[in-house]
Protein backbone atom coordinates (compact mmCIF):
# COMPACT_ATOMS: atom_id res chain seq x y z
CA UNK A 1 0.00 0.00 0.00
CA UNK A 2 1.11 3.26 -0.87
CA UNK A 3 1.45 5.63 1.98
CA UNK A 4 0.29 9.09 1.99
CA UNK A 5 1.79 11.98 4.52
CA UNK A 6 -1.48 13.75 5.83
CA UNK A 7 -0.38 16.43 8.12
CA UNK A 8 -3.18 17.55 10.10
CA UNK A 9 -5.14 14.36 9.56
CA UNK A 10 -6.87 14.31 12.82
CA UNK A 11 -8.41 17.76 11.91
CA UNK A 12 -12.02 18.02 10.56
CA UNK A 13 -11.30 18.29 6.57
CA UNK A 14 -8.54 15.88 7.12
CA UNK A 15 -9.91 13.06 9.07
CA UNK A 16 -12.56 13.15 6.40
CA UNK A 17 -9.64 12.73 3.92
CA UNK A 18 -8.18 9.74 5.79
CA UNK A 19 -11.12 7.75 5.06
CA UNK A 20 -11.47 8.45 1.42
CA UNK A 21 -7.71 7.59 0.80
CA UNK A 22 -8.20 3.86 2.83
CA UNK A 23 -11.49 3.42 0.15
CA UNK A 24 -8.68 4.19 -2.80
CA UNK A 25 -6.08 2.02 -1.62
CA UNK A 26 -3.65 4.25 0.82
CA UNK A 27 -2.45 4.51 3.72
CA UNK A 28 -3.06 7.76 5.35
CA UNK A 29 -0.08 9.12 8.14
CA UNK A 30 -1.14 11.11 9.84
CA UNK A 31 0.87 13.73 11.56
CA UNK A 32 -0.53 15.97 14.10
CA UNK A 33 0.02 18.03 17.48
CA UNK A 34 -3.72 17.60 18.33
CA UNK A 35 -3.69 21.37 18.84
CA UNK A 36 -7.10 21.45 17.40
CA UNK A 37 -7.88 18.09 15.95
CA UNK A 38 -8.75 14.68 17.86
CA UNK A 39 -7.24 11.64 18.22
CA UNK A 40 -10.20 9.26 17.60
CA UNK A 41 -11.32 11.42 14.60
CA UNK A 42 -8.27 9.27 12.68
CA UNK A 43 -9.39 6.06 11.33
CA UNK A 44 -7.79 2.86 13.09
CA UNK A 45 -6.50 1.84 9.96
CA UNK A 46 -4.36 4.58 9.78
CA UNK A 47 -0.49 5.48 11.23
CA UNK A 48 -0.67 8.42 13.57
CA UNK A 49 2.28 10.35 14.38
CA UNK A 50 1.94 13.29 17.31
CA UNK A 51 4.06 15.86 16.51
CA UNK A 52 4.45 19.22 15.40
CA UNK A 53 5.27 20.47 11.20
CA UNK A 54 7.80 22.42 13.08
CA UNK A 55 9.92 20.06 14.28
CA UNK A 56 12.23 18.74 11.46
CA UNK A 57 13.87 15.42 13.26
CA UNK A 58 10.20 14.29 13.72
CA UNK A 59 9.36 15.42 10.10
CA UNK A 60 12.57 13.07 8.74
CA UNK A 61 11.53 10.27 10.92
CA UNK A 62 8.36 9.75 9.51
CA UNK A 63 9.98 10.10 5.46
CA UNK A 64 12.51 7.60 6.68
CA UNK A 65 10.25 5.24 8.79
CA UNK A 66 7.01 5.45 6.44
CA UNK A 67 8.65 6.46 2.83
CA UNK A 68 5.54 8.60 1.85
CA UNK A 69 5.22 8.80 -2.08
CA UNK A 70 3.61 12.08 -1.56
CA UNK A 71 1.89 14.83 1.55
CA UNK A 72 -1.38 16.62 1.57
CA UNK A 73 -0.98 19.34 3.89
CA UNK A 74 -3.52 20.33 6.03
CA UNK A 75 -1.88 21.18 9.51
CA UNK A 76 -2.02 24.92 10.67
CA UNK A 77 -4.06 27.31 12.07
CA UNK A 78 -7.72 27.95 10.40
CA UNK A 79 -9.39 30.84 12.03
CA UNK A 80 -9.48 34.29 10.18
CA UNK A 81 -10.92 36.44 12.73
CA UNK A 82 -8.39 35.07 15.63
CA UNK A 83 -5.53 35.62 12.92
CA UNK A 84 -6.59 39.21 13.43
CA UNK A 85 -5.53 39.61 17.11
CA UNK A 86 -2.63 36.65 16.84
CA UNK A 87 -1.00 37.57 13.26
CA UNK A 88 2.74 35.59 14.46
CA UNK A 89 0.85 32.69 15.59
CA UNK A 90 -0.38 32.54 12.10
CA UNK A 91 2.79 32.99 10.13
CA UNK A 92 4.55 30.62 12.90
CA UNK A 93 2.74 27.70 12.01
CA UNK A 94 1.33 28.22 8.83
CA UNK A 95 4.23 29.68 6.95
CA UNK A 96 7.17 28.83 9.48
CA UNK A 97 5.74 25.41 9.66
CA UNK A 98 5.16 24.77 5.99
CA UNK A 99 8.74 25.67 5.23
CA UNK A 100 10.18 23.22 7.77
CA UNK A 101 7.71 20.38 6.14
CA UNK A 102 9.00 21.39 2.54
CA UNK A 103 12.54 21.29 3.75
CA UNK A 104 12.30 17.97 4.90
CA UNK A 105 10.24 16.87 1.88
CA UNK A 106 12.97 18.15 -0.20
CA UNK A 107 16.14 16.11 1.93
CA UNK A 108 13.95 13.57 1.83
CA UNK A 109 13.03 13.32 -1.80
CA UNK A 110 9.70 13.32 -1.79
CA UNK A 111 8.27 16.48 -3.81
CA UNK A 112 4.89 15.76 -4.50
CA UNK A 113 1.71 17.98 -2.69
CA UNK A 114 -1.40 18.80 -1.91
CA UNK A 115 -1.97 21.80 -0.53
CA UNK A 116 -5.13 23.67 2.00
CA UNK A 117 -5.61 27.24 0.44
CA UNK A 118 -8.85 28.83 1.06
CA UNK A 119 -11.36 31.13 -0.40
CA UNK A 120 -9.75 33.85 1.60
CA UNK A 121 -6.80 34.75 -0.68
CA UNK A 122 -9.60 36.54 -3.04
CA UNK A 123 -10.66 38.74 -0.06
CA UNK A 124 -13.09 41.11 -1.37
CA UNK A 125 -14.05 40.24 -4.59
CA UNK A 126 -17.06 41.68 -7.42
CA UNK A 127 -17.26 38.36 -9.66
CA UNK A 128 -20.79 36.53 -9.03
CA UNK A 129 -18.46 33.15 -9.27
CA UNK A 130 -14.85 33.70 -8.39
CA UNK A 131 -12.29 31.79 -11.19
CA UNK A 132 -8.62 31.55 -10.31
CA UNK A 133 -7.70 34.16 -12.35
CA UNK A 134 -9.33 36.98 -9.74
CA UNK A 135 -6.40 39.07 -8.56
CA UNK A 136 -5.36 37.21 -5.17
CA UNK A 137 -6.42 40.22 -2.30
CA UNK A 138 -6.15 38.56 1.40
CA UNK A 139 -8.16 40.74 3.77
CA UNK A 140 -6.68 39.30 7.15
CA UNK A 141 -3.23 37.53 8.05
CA UNK A 142 -4.81 33.74 7.80
CA UNK A 143 -5.55 34.42 3.98
CA UNK A 144 -2.37 36.15 3.28
CA UNK A 145 -0.29 33.19 5.32
CA UNK A 146 -1.92 30.95 2.61
CA UNK A 147 -1.00 33.00 -0.11
CA UNK A 148 2.63 33.61 1.13
CA UNK A 149 2.83 29.41 1.39
CA UNK A 150 1.18 29.42 -2.40
CA UNK A 151 4.03 31.51 -3.77
CA UNK A 152 6.74 29.07 -1.78
CA UNK A 153 5.20 26.43 -3.64
CA UNK A 154 5.52 28.10 -6.68
CA UNK A 155 9.17 29.13 -5.97
CA UNK A 156 10.00 25.66 -5.20
CA UNK A 157 8.23 24.14 -8.04
CA UNK A 158 10.48 26.10 -10.84
CA UNK A 159 13.45 25.79 -8.62
CA UNK A 160 13.44 22.52 -6.58
CA UNK A 161 11.42 20.67 -9.14
CA UNK A 162 8.06 19.98 -6.56
CA UNK A 163 5.11 18.79 -8.05
CA UNK A 164 2.04 20.80 -6.32
CA UNK A 165 -1.44 21.82 -6.03
CA UNK A 166 -3.16 24.26 -3.76
CA UNK A 167 -6.87 23.58 -3.54
CA UNK A 168 -8.85 26.71 -2.36
CA UNK A 169 -11.70 25.51 -0.62
CA UNK A 170 -14.88 28.04 -0.15
CA UNK A 171 -16.55 26.58 3.08
CA UNK A 172 -16.05 23.29 4.02
CA UNK A 173 -19.59 21.71 5.14
CA UNK A 174 -21.40 18.64 6.66
CA UNK A 175 -20.19 15.09 7.89
CA UNK A 176 -19.37 11.94 6.06
CA UNK A 177 -22.52 10.62 5.00
CA UNK A 178 -22.49 7.51 7.58
CA UNK A 179 -21.55 9.66 10.81
CA UNK A 180 -18.05 7.76 11.10
CA UNK A 181 -16.65 11.65 10.71
CA UNK A 182 -17.74 14.83 11.24
CA UNK A 183 -16.81 18.86 12.41
CA UNK A 184 -15.44 19.14 16.40
CA UNK A 185 -13.95 22.07 16.53
CA UNK A 186 -13.09 23.80 20.16
CA UNK A 187 -13.63 26.79 20.45
CA UNK A 188 -16.45 26.32 17.52
CA UNK A 189 -16.34 29.20 14.95
CA UNK A 190 -18.17 27.76 12.28
CA UNK A 191 -21.84 28.81 11.00
CA UNK A 192 -23.35 25.57 11.26
CA UNK A 193 -22.46 23.54 14.12
CA UNK A 194 -22.74 27.12 15.85
CA UNK A 195 -26.27 26.54 15.26
CA UNK A 196 -26.75 22.95 16.17
CA UNK A 197 -25.16 23.94 19.44
CA UNK A 198 -27.72 26.90 19.81
CA UNK A 199 -30.16 24.11 18.70
CA UNK A 200 -29.61 22.25 21.15
CA UNK A 201 -29.36 24.67 24.09
CA UNK A 202 -25.71 24.55 24.50
CA UNK A 203 -25.49 27.95 23.88
CA UNK A 204 -27.79 30.91 24.07
CA UNK A 205 -28.69 31.65 20.89
CA UNK A 206 -26.60 32.49 17.64
CA UNK A 207 -24.83 36.16 16.32
CA UNK A 208 -25.39 37.12 12.93
CA UNK A 209 -22.24 39.82 11.92
CA UNK A 210 -23.74 42.43 9.40
CA UNK A 211 -27.01 43.06 8.37
CA UNK A 212 -26.18 45.66 5.51
CA UNK A 213 -24.54 43.55 3.09
CA UNK A 214 -25.38 44.07 -0.54
CA UNK A 215 -27.11 40.66 -0.92
CA UNK A 216 -30.91 39.38 -0.87
CA UNK A 217 -31.18 39.41 3.02
CA UNK A 218 -28.21 41.60 3.98
CA UNK A 219 -26.39 39.05 5.21
CA UNK A 220 -22.84 37.54 3.74
CA UNK A 221 -23.38 34.72 1.03
CA UNK A 222 -20.38 31.26 1.14
CA UNK A 223 -19.78 28.80 -0.82
CA UNK A 224 -20.74 25.79 1.03
CA UNK A 225 -18.95 22.27 0.01
CA UNK A 226 -19.92 19.09 1.35
CA UNK A 227 -16.33 17.34 3.53
CA UNK A 228 -16.97 14.16 1.72
CA UNK A 229 -16.52 16.16 -2.28
CA UNK A 230 -13.65 17.89 -0.77
CA UNK A 231 -11.97 14.74 0.30
CA UNK A 232 -12.64 12.82 -2.94
CA UNK A 233 -10.49 16.24 -4.45
CA UNK A 234 -7.62 15.31 -2.71
CA UNK A 235 -7.62 12.14 -4.35
CA UNK A 236 -8.30 13.38 -7.73
CA UNK A 237 -5.37 16.40 -6.75
CA UNK A 238 -3.11 13.57 -5.67
CA UNK A 239 -3.32 11.46 -8.89
CA UNK A 240 -3.07 14.47 -10.69
CA UNK A 241 0.44 15.58 -9.11
CA UNK A 242 1.91 12.19 -8.75
CA UNK A 243 0.70 11.47 -12.59
CA UNK A 244 2.42 14.74 -13.51
CA UNK A 245 6.34 13.82 -15.40
CA UNK A 246 6.97 17.55 -14.89
CA UNK A 247 7.59 19.77 -12.03
CA UNK A 248 4.53 21.76 -11.81
CA UNK A 249 2.41 24.06 -9.13
CA UNK A 250 -0.82 25.31 -9.77
CA UNK A 251 -4.21 26.24 -8.11
CA UNK A 252 -7.73 25.61 -8.24
CA UNK A 253 -11.24 26.74 -6.48
CA UNK A 254 -12.85 23.87 -4.88
CA UNK A 255 -16.60 25.11 -4.27
CA UNK A 256 -19.90 23.92 -5.92
CA UNK A 257 -21.41 27.32 -7.81
CA UNK A 258 -23.76 28.34 -5.38
CA UNK A 259 -24.26 30.08 -2.70
CA UNK A 260 -26.20 30.60 0.14
CA UNK A 261 -26.61 33.32 2.89
CA UNK A 262 -26.05 32.98 6.36
CA UNK A 263 -29.91 33.73 7.34
CA UNK A 264 -31.17 31.44 4.79
CA UNK A 265 -28.77 28.55 6.32
CA UNK A 266 -29.72 29.17 9.82
CA UNK A 267 -33.03 28.85 8.79
CA UNK A 268 -32.30 25.51 7.11
CA UNK A 269 -30.81 24.63 10.59
CA UNK A 270 -33.75 25.36 11.99
CA UNK A 271 -36.05 23.50 9.62
CA UNK A 272 -33.66 20.36 10.32
CA UNK A 273 -33.05 19.89 14.01
CA UNK A 274 -36.83 21.44 14.40
CA UNK A 275 -35.76 23.54 16.94
CA UNK A 276 -35.42 27.77 16.86
CA UNK A 277 -33.39 29.69 18.54
CA UNK A 278 -32.57 33.61 19.02
CA UNK A 279 -30.79 35.47 16.63
CA UNK A 280 -28.76 38.48 18.15
CA UNK A 281 -27.79 40.72 14.95
CA UNK A 282 -24.46 42.58 15.22
CA UNK A 283 -22.42 44.74 13.11
CA UNK A 284 -19.88 43.97 10.42
CA UNK A 285 -16.49 42.13 11.16
CA UNK A 286 -13.81 43.62 9.89
CA UNK A 287 -12.45 41.43 7.41
CA UNK A 288 -15.52 39.67 6.27
CA UNK A 289 -16.04 39.43 2.52
CA UNK A 290 -19.42 39.79 1.22
CA UNK A 291 -19.55 37.10 -1.08
CA UNK A 292 -17.64 33.98 -2.03
CA UNK A 293 -19.16 31.78 -4.61
CA UNK A 294 -16.55 29.57 -6.73
CA UNK A 295 -16.15 28.92 -9.98
CA UNK A 296 -15.26 25.83 -10.36
CA UNK A 297 -14.82 25.18 -13.92
CA UNK A 298 -10.68 24.52 -13.32
CA UNK A 299 -11.51 22.05 -11.27
CA UNK A 300 -13.38 20.40 -13.47
CA UNK A 301 -11.22 20.63 -16.73
CA UNK A 302 -7.77 19.55 -14.84
CA UNK A 303 -9.07 17.01 -12.33
CA UNK A 304 -12.87 16.36 -13.85
CA UNK A 305 -13.56 17.09 -10.32
CA UNK A 306 -17.13 18.90 -9.25
CA UNK A 307 -19.33 18.59 -6.01
CA UNK A 308 -21.68 15.57 -5.76
CA UNK A 309 -23.59 17.34 -3.11
CA UNK A 310 -25.51 20.17 -4.16
CA UNK A 311 -28.26 20.45 -1.59
CA UNK A 312 -27.54 21.98 0.99
CA UNK A 313 -30.52 20.86 2.94
CA UNK A 314 -28.55 17.44 2.68
CA UNK A 315 -25.33 18.95 3.59
CA UNK A 316 -26.69 20.10 6.82
CA UNK A 317 -28.70 17.35 7.57
CA UNK A 318 -25.37 15.32 7.47
CA UNK A 319 -23.77 17.28 9.96
CA UNK A 320 -26.82 17.18 12.02
CA UNK A 321 -26.62 13.19 12.29
CA UNK A 322 -22.90 13.62 13.00
CA UNK A 323 -23.58 16.14 15.86
CA UNK A 324 -26.22 13.98 17.62
CA UNK A 325 -24.29 10.95 16.97
CA UNK A 326 -21.74 13.09 19.58
CA UNK A 327 -24.39 13.90 22.20
CA UNK A 328 -25.67 10.29 22.38
N1 LIG B 1 -12.75 24.39 7.38
C1 LIG B 1 -12.82 25.16 6.31
O1 LIG B 1 -13.93 25.59 5.91
C2 LIG B 1 -11.59 25.49 5.53
C3 LIG B 1 -11.72 26.37 4.42
C4 LIG B 1 -10.59 26.68 3.68
C5 LIG B 1 -9.36 26.13 4.02
N2 LIG B 1 -9.26 25.31 5.11
C6 LIG B 1 -7.93 24.76 5.42
O2 LIG B 1 -8.04 23.36 5.54
C7 LIG B 1 -7.13 22.87 6.53
C8 LIG B 1 -7.88 21.99 7.52
O3 LIG B 1 -8.95 22.73 8.09
P1 LIG B 1 -9.91 22.09 9.19
O4 LIG B 1 -11.21 22.81 9.15
O5 LIG B 1 -9.89 20.61 9.08
O6 LIG B 1 -9.15 22.56 10.52
P2 LIG B 1 -8.80 21.74 11.85
O7 LIG B 1 -8.36 22.73 12.86
O8 LIG B 1 -9.92 20.84 12.20
O9 LIG B 1 -7.56 20.86 11.37
C9 LIG B 1 -6.24 21.33 11.39
C10 LIG B 1 -5.40 20.28 12.09
O10 LIG B 1 -4.04 20.73 12.11
C11 LIG B 1 -3.49 20.40 13.37
N3 LIG B 1 -2.36 21.31 13.63
C12 LIG B 1 -2.41 22.65 13.85
N4 LIG B 1 -1.17 23.13 13.99
C13 LIG B 1 -0.32 22.08 13.87
C14 LIG B 1 1.09 21.95 13.92
N5 LIG B 1 1.88 23.00 14.16
N6 LIG B 1 1.63 20.72 13.73
C15 LIG B 1 0.84 19.64 13.50
N7 LIG B 1 -0.51 19.71 13.46
C16 LIG B 1 -1.08 20.92 13.62
C17 LIG B 1 -4.63 20.57 14.37
O11 LIG B 1 -4.44 19.86 15.58
C18 LIG B 1 -5.82 20.04 13.55
O12 LIG B 1 -6.03 18.67 13.77
C19 LIG B 1 -6.48 24.10 7.16
O13 LIG B 1 -5.21 24.28 6.60
C20 LIG B 1 -7.41 25.23 6.76
O14 LIG B 1 -6.72 26.45 6.66
C21 LIG B 1 -10.34 24.98 5.86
Amino acid sequence: MKNILVTGGAGYIGSHICLRLLEHGYCPVVLDNLTNGHRDSVPIEASFVRGDIRDRATLDHIFIDYKPIAVIHLAGLIEAGLSMRTPEDFYNVNVTGSQVLFASMRANECCSIVFSSTAAVYGNCSQQLIDEEQQIRPTNPYGRSKAIVETILQDYSEIYGFKALALRYFNAAGADPNARAGERHTPETHLIPLAFQAAAGITSGMQVFGTDYNTLDGTCIRDYIHVDDLAKAHIDALNFVTNQHQPNFDYINIGTESGASVLQVLELCQQITGKSFEINYQKRRDGDPERLVASAQKAKRLLNWTARFRNLEEIISHAWSFFESQSK
